[in-house]
């Protein structure tokens, strides 16, 4: 079994599931929220190493959704000025909230070098996702 498995460890297994599964998926992390400093800490991920492993609440599409509670779908993220680029090859971009106990406690953060590829399937799967990962924190 994976009992003496860290919750990071098996986040990061699941970041390169999807990673290598569906292939507009680029970059998948992440990202934990630290409610005294106001800030999202990268946990796990998959794909390129990135500079932006701590990101302000507010700043970019991860900080909108630290406060929004809601997924952000973003078709093209040239046409967004709220953006944190981690790299020219990105195109498009998902943030869905993780909840725990009702809580937005951090996100799943997706990068795709394809443009426009995230339909309402990569929310409804992503969202299940997240309920998953919230049961081994
Ligand atoms: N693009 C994100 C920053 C994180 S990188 O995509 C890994 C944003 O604008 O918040």
């Amino acid at each position: 079994s994976n009992d003496h498995e860290t919750s990071e460890q098996r986040m990061k297994e699941v970041c390169e599931l999807l990673q290598t599964s569906v292939g507009y998926y680029d970059w998948v992390g992440f990202y934990f929220a630290n409610e005294a400093e106001k800030t999202l800490h990268l946990k796990a991920f998959a794909g390129e190493p990135t500079d932006h492993t701590v990101i302000p609440f507010g700043k970019g599409i991860c900080g909108q959704v630290a406060i929004s509670n809601k997924n952000f779908v973003v078709a093209d993220v040239k046409a967004q000025d709220n953006y944190i680029a981690c790299s020219i090859t990105v195109k498009a971009e998902i943030v869905i909230p993780l909840f725990k106990d009702g809580k937005n406690i951090g996100q799943i953060d997706i990068d795709s070098h394809l443009e426009d590829p995230f339909s309402e399937v990569d929310e409804r799967f992503l969202e299940w996702v997240n309920s998953e990962v919230a049961e081994i924190l």
